[in-house]
């Protein structure tokens, strides 16, 4: 195992899409940014120096950070920002994760435009549990916005209304020949006839689920968020913002160019979203298919689902499996049961009708158990708790919704008045944690992609409507669910998640649509320390950042 240094310097840089060209910020003035590459068991070392007028985090997602929650990013929960000027070195170690992961800013909505791919290979001498292919692509599905993405969400908090939607979707940073202005940049997938490539499928988009497909080919489905899974095969894959993919691909189809396409899965009922498709090209090299000839050939569009076709992207989330069969805890210590979703707040006394823009004259929120989480401001929560500070944080996140109702039918918002707190649920150290997490239809039901920092986690069963204790017990697969560090929670509908509390620290777990972040959909975990150094936090480094 190696400890590999990079250097990232956050800047403006003038980036050119849908025939505009804007300052966006960057790594490096890379868009998207750099490809990680280690091994399982390599450290990472990378010293984020921001040139920027914005303050930053960034986040390794998706990356145990065993001991290490200082490295993990989130803003105000384990870290404070990292100042215009400053710079702030994260330290880490992967172990025991292979496959796609990848790193994103963490800080208001930067990571539109500040991701990047983080691909870990076998330690040296292993190999994949399938042939080695012969080519690896990084696929990242992105958002981009024509305005300054740190603008539309400003103007969004102000009004209280929902956020301008984006203007296109984009492939490894690109949009794409659909869209004005985009042809002669879009992104060419290279192949030749009879290898197997494999695309390391990334949805780092801010607030779409996206649907993705190949024209003709058979995609084979060999990995998610950095576990193996048991291969399956399907034409279509719908991933949440947050959620990897690796994908077998063959070439076995005649000689030509092929789409890849991406589009909207919108699962929320009349709510406004970016209906466009992103596209790259598959494209065959042989001598009777160059450049020259090929290259110029219109590419076969794939068909894609209808942008509310929840029977797909169900179908699909509900095909991974682990290779073999796994430790899921069966003796559960801590049994959660949070309600997911969003909602409507009146206008505060006093606020003005220009704060107030969201339907009838409220502001958008969402909660965890009636709970709207929000951020500290002036330490963070990781920080307060090692040093003992007073005031920043409580420990009573309920375990419980504190109404009980029909979460998935008709209801009153009056049923649902989510208050605002910065509260978290406490975990000892090694104990099992079961989470259903129950989808609501307040205001809108809609599908949430919701991850966990610091762990993995199994996703044992998942379902419509209400979860039943009585009955849906019995769906559960306790043999070989997958792995997973983001879980699609479906539209009306609940997952239920298990993992063993083993790393000590304090771990937010969120929705991934990042509009549904600001509007509280989060809450948080602190995880004690255990006995002795192993099973403990280690001390803060250095330089680590102060508000
Ligand atoms: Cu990929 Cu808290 O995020």
């Amino acid at each position: 195992a190696v400890v590999q240094h990079h250097d990232f310097v956050i800047q403006a840089t003038k980036v050119k899409r849908l025939c505009k060209t804007h300052n966006a910020i960057t790594v490096n003035g890379q868009f998207p940014g750099p490809t990680l590459e280690i091994n399982n068991g390599d450290t990472l070392e990378v010293k984020v120096t921001n040139k920027a007028r914005y303050n930053v985090t960034v986040h390794w997602h998706g990356v145990r950070q065993m001991r290490t929650a200082w490295a993990d990013g989130p803003e105000f929960i384990t870290q404070c920002p990292i100042r215009p000027g400053q710079s702030y070195t994260y330290r880490f170690t992967v172990q025991g994760q292979e496959g796609t992961l990848w790193w994103h800013a963490h800080s208001s909505w930067l990571r539109a435009t500040v991701y990047g791919a983080l691909i870990i290979h076998p330690r040296i001498g292993d190999s994949y549990p399938f042939p080695k292919p012969k080519r690896e692509t990084p696929i990242l599905m992105g958002e981009w916005w024509d305005a300054n993405p740190i603008d539309v969400i400003r103007e969004a908090t102000r009004t209280g209304a929902a956020p301008n939607v984006s203007d296109a979707y984009t492939i490894n940073g690109q949009p794409g020949d659909l869209y004005k202005c985009s042809s002669k940049d879009t992104v060419i997938v290279p192949v030749s006839s009879g290898e197997t490539s494999l695309l390391r499928v990334i949805n780092s988009a801010l607030n779409q689920q996206l649907f993705f497909t190949v024209a003709n080919h058979k995609l084979t489905i060999v990995g998610a968020d950095a576990s193996y899974v048991k291969p399956f095969t399907t034409k279509v894959l719908m991933l949440g913002p947050g959620q990897t993919t690796d994908v077998l691909i063959k070439a076995d189809q005649p000689p030509a160019r092929y789409y890849m396409a991406a589009r909207a899965y919108a699962s929320a009922q009349g709510a406004p979203f970016d209906n466009t498709t992103t596209t790259a090209i598959l494209e065959y090299k042989t001598p009777t298919c160059t450049s020259k000839n090929c290259g110029t050939t219109t590419p076969v569009m794939p068909p894609l689902p209808a942008f509310n076709d929840t029977a797909t992207a169900t179908a699909f989330t509900t095909s991974f499996k682990s290779p073999k069969q796994v430790p899921v805890p069966t003796k559960i210590d801590e049994n959660l049961f949070i309600t997911v979703g969003l909602g409507l707040n009146k206008c505060p006394p006093g606020a003005r009708a220009r704060n107030c823009q969201g339907p009838n004259g409220t502001r958008f929120s969402a909660s965890m158990n009636n709970n709207t989480f929000s951020l500290p401001s002036n330490t963070s929560i990781l920080k307060a708790y090692y040093d003992k500070i007073p005031g920043v944080f409580t420990t009573d996140f309920p375990k419980v919704p504190p109404v009980k109702f029909d979460y998935t039918g008709n209801v009153s918002r009056s049923l649902w008045q989510p208050s605002p707190g910065t509260k978290v649920y406490k975990l000892k150290y090694g104990s099992t944690v079961q989470v259903v997490l129950q989808g609501t239809s307040i205001f809108t039901a809609e599908n949430h992609p919701i991850h966990l920092h610091g762990y993995d986690f199994y996703i044992v069963a998942e379902g419509f409507g209400n979860f039943n204790p009585k009955t849906d017990t019995s769906k559960f697969n306790l043999v070989d669910p997958p792995l997973r560090n983001t879980a699609s929670v479906p539209v009306k509908g609940w997952a239920v998640i298990r993992f063993v509390a083993d790393n000590p620290g304090v771990w937010i777990m969120h929705c991934h649509l990042d509009v549904h972040i600001g509007w509280g959909l989060a809450m948080t975990f602190v995880v004690e320390n255990g006995v002795g150094e192993s099973q403990s936090l280690e001390k803060p480094p250095p330089d680590f950042p102060k508000c």
